[in-house]
Order: structure tokens, then sequence, then C-alpha cells
């Protein structure tokens, strides 16, 4: 072993023993004989919300119907409840958040309502970096209005093919902006960015501004209302740990309450009068008026429990303890991994307040690799061309486990293991 690996491997322990948060990982299921690093696509099941899924079931068991009554917490006001609890994570009140439906759906839904092109004003600015979803749903948005996205989509273009400049971002506000829409972290690079710069250009603009929070919340505060962030939306199933297709969560500004939701359902109605069943819809005058659909209980149930650990951990805690993994990790990389032969650079940009939750560790053998990591026990995944994403998570990954991918990775080049792999893509990797 490389002597200043053995140094690293003390200061790895060093770090776990002071490790504020250490005790959450216990209430995590890690499974058997793995080193977890992908809780940025799907983060593990807690005991918590295992235990809040199975009270859920017990009361679908006991109590029928009713439990949308009855239930504790009633699902009647799950979407509620769950959304004030989340609103701590986002700087907002407990109003402005609701649990409701998928990442994209909400797209659509907040999307209808703030993109409203008028004169001159017809365009989206997104950047060509975006997660693919959220450039279908903005296409379809603009084609239903009768326009054509090849006019009306913007797209701010990556100088280096991973990261933005903000600068680039606002220039591209002039008054033919009617929306901007952009993600908080970039799902490859993993950089962060200036949501609050972002938001004040595009108000002096004068054109209203959402985000795709899905890569940050859980891992990153946010402070939308002091910010003035019109809208967001965020899914639940990666740093909140909420489940595979866990229901998601979206954020109105109370500045825009009055709007009202351009996609209207029942289950947005003012909850006091939703079954009166008038024909004439009233929404609630809070982010629950952009619910659609009856919430689906048993996606949403896990949240109960997986959001009350990270607010018993605190988000400025799990914020500390990511960036001091972030940090080990490149660090690690610079003094291990970047030399011949191992070849691998940080894709992720090196100061604190542009990095996101996750690294990207960038090599041409990027998807071997990663499957020889797999081969190993490790799981990381993987995004092309050539990134291996790596995710400590704050709640439930050690720094000995970087330590161990560290190790892994020198072990994988320097006895070409990987090349026993397909160079395949899986359905999902
Ligand atoms: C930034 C971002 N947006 C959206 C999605 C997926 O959207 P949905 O939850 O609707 O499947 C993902 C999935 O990983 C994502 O990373």
């Amino acid at each position: 072993m490389h002597p200043a690996l053995r140094k690293y491997r003390d200061l790895a322990r060093d770090f776990d023993r002071q490790d504020p948060l250490r005790h959450f990982r216990r209430r995590f299921h890690i499974p058997r004989g793995v080193i977890y690093l992908d809780g940025n696509s799907l983060g593990l099941l807690s005991r918590d919300a295992e235990a809040a899924l199975q009270k859920a079931l017990r009361s679908w068991r006991d109590l029928g119907i009713r439990g949308w009554l009855e239930a504790d917490p009633p699902w009647f006001y799950l979407a509620e409840s769950l959304g004030a609890l989340c609103a701590g994570l986002v700087g907002a009140a407990p109003d402005e958040v609701v649990m409701s439906g998928t990442t994209t759906v909400n797209i659509h839904a907040l999307g209808a309502t703030f993109y409203r092109p008028a004169g001159r004003r017809t365009k989206i600015v997104a950047d060509e970096l975006d997660f693919p979803t959220d450039i279908y749903a903005l296409k379809s948005l603009i084609r239903l209005q009768g326009l054509d996205p090849a006019e009306h989509l913007t797209l701010v273009e990556s100088r280096d093919g991973r990261t933005l400049d903000e600068q680039t971002i606002v220039q591209r506000f002039d008054d033919t902006v009617a929306m901007a829409f952009l993600p908080s972290v970039l799902y490859r690079s993993g950089q962060l960015l200036d949501l609050e710069f972002l938001t004040r250009r595009a108000h002096e603009n004068g054109t209203v501004i959402g985000f795709d929070c899905s890569h940050s919340v859980g891992a990153v505060p946010h402070e939308f209302d002091r910010w003035g962030v019109d809208f967001a939306l965020w899914c639940s199933y990666k740093y909140l740990n909420g489940g595979p297709g866990a229901t998601a969560f979206l954020y109105v500004n109370r500045a825009h309450f009055e709007r009202g939701p351009a996609l209207a359902g029942w289950f947005g109605s003012v909850k006091e009068r939703q079954f009166d069943m008038s024909l004439d819809f009233e929404p609630a005058r809070s982010a629950g008026g952009w619910q659609i659909s009856s919430p689906s209980i048993l996606s949403s149930a896990p949240l109960l429990g997986s959001l009350a650990i990270l607010e018993e951990a605190g988000i400025d805690a799990v914020r500390k303890k990511s960036l001091q993994m972030t940090r080990f990790l490149i660090e690690m990389t610079d003094e291990f991994l970047a030399s011949e032969p191992y070849g691998f650079s940080v894709g992720t940009p090196r100061e604190e307040a542009r990095r996101g939750g996750h690294v990207a560790l960038c090599h041409p053998e990027g998807l071997r690799i990663g499957e020889a990591l797999r081969a190993r026990g490790v799981v990381p995944d993987f995004r092309p061309s050539d990134i291996v994403r790596i995710a400590p998570v704050a709640l439930y990954n050690t720094h000995t486990e970087l330590w161990t991918l560290v190790r892994y990775l020198r072990e994988i080049i320097d006895t070409r293991d990987y090349e026993r792999f397909a160079a395949e893509r899986k359905a999902i990797s």
C-alpha cells in the first residue's frame, strides 16, 4: 500500500470517530457487505421509514377508508403535513411546500402555471446539462402554447461540458424571456448553482424563475423565501430517503398563491370544502392548491420516518459532514488517483459553495471501472460519457468507506481488473 494512503486511513478513522452524526448510520439498513455510494440516485431505507410504512399498512388493514381521517397522521392531510416537515429544509413557510406527484409531473404543474408567454416574452431559459426529463417537460410546455421549442427554448451552453457559468446564464435573461427553469445541482458534475444570484438577476429582468432541486434537498440547505425563488420542485428518493418512486415535493412562493394552479385537480381544493363535491374548483391558497390527485399514501408514508431523521440531524450538520466527505474524496483523488497510470480527474467544482452532495470522478474507462467496483461490493453509478458518481451521504456513509473506495480504484487500475468487464451499459447503471 502507498505509505501516504495509510496516513489517510488513520485520518478517515479520526474523522469517523469524531463524527457527530455517526450514530445515524445505525438507523439505516446498509446492505450487507456493501459500500453504498449511490444515495444521490436512491437513498437507503431507514428503520424509521420502514416503521412508518408498516404503520401505514396497519392503518389500512385496521381502518380501511377511515384511515383518511383516523390514521395517525390522517392521510387526508398527509401531503400538507409532510410539506410542512420538508419546508425547514428549503427555508420556506409550512404552507409553501406540499408533497405531491413526481418531479416531472410537478414541472408540468408548476411550469403550466408560471410559463405565460406574452408579447415579446415567450422564451424559457434552461441549460444543456439539464436532466433530460426537465427538457422534455419544458419543450412540451412550449408546444402546448402553440410555440416551437427550437425557437422558444434557450439552452445555456457549458464551456467544459461539465459545469455552467452563472454569468453566462444571466446574460441570456433579456426581454424575450418569460421563465427560467434550472437545476440547483447538476446531476452529472455535482456543481451547485448560485440560486440566490440567479433569482435576483431573473427578477431584475422581470422573469419568473424556478428550480429542480432533486439533487440538493436533503444534502444542502436552501433559503427559498429569503432568496425570493418563485417556485421549485424536487424528488424524495435521493437524499430524502423516501424510497423508489416516492412522492415528490413542490414549493410555491406565497407571493404567487393567488395565481392558482393551471392544472386543476380535486386534491388542490380548499380542504374544508373538498368533499362538498362542487363542480366549481376552489383551490387552496397555499402550495397545497397545486396538488392534483389523491396522494399515494404507501409511497409517502416512509417520508414520515426519513424526514424526521433529517430534522433530528439538522440540515446544517448534514451539509457540514457532506462537504467534509466530498473534500476528503477530492483530496485523495488528487493525491492517489490523478497521476499515471490512474488517470482520474475531478469533474466537480472544488469551491465548497459550488459543490453539491456528490463527486464526479472522470475516467475514460468509467463504465468498466464502475463494474469492477460493483464486483467489490461498492455501489457507485455511472453517467455517460465518463463519470463515476460518488455520493457520500452524511447520514449513513463514513470517511473510511471513501478511503476503501480509493484503495479499490487504485487496485482496479493497477491490476487492469476493469478489462474483464464488457463496455456495455445496463438498463440502469
Ligand atoms: C434532476 C432530476 N430531475 C428529475 C428526475 C426524474 O424525474 P421523475 O422523478 O419524474 O422520474 C431526476 C432523476 O434522477 C433528476 O435527477
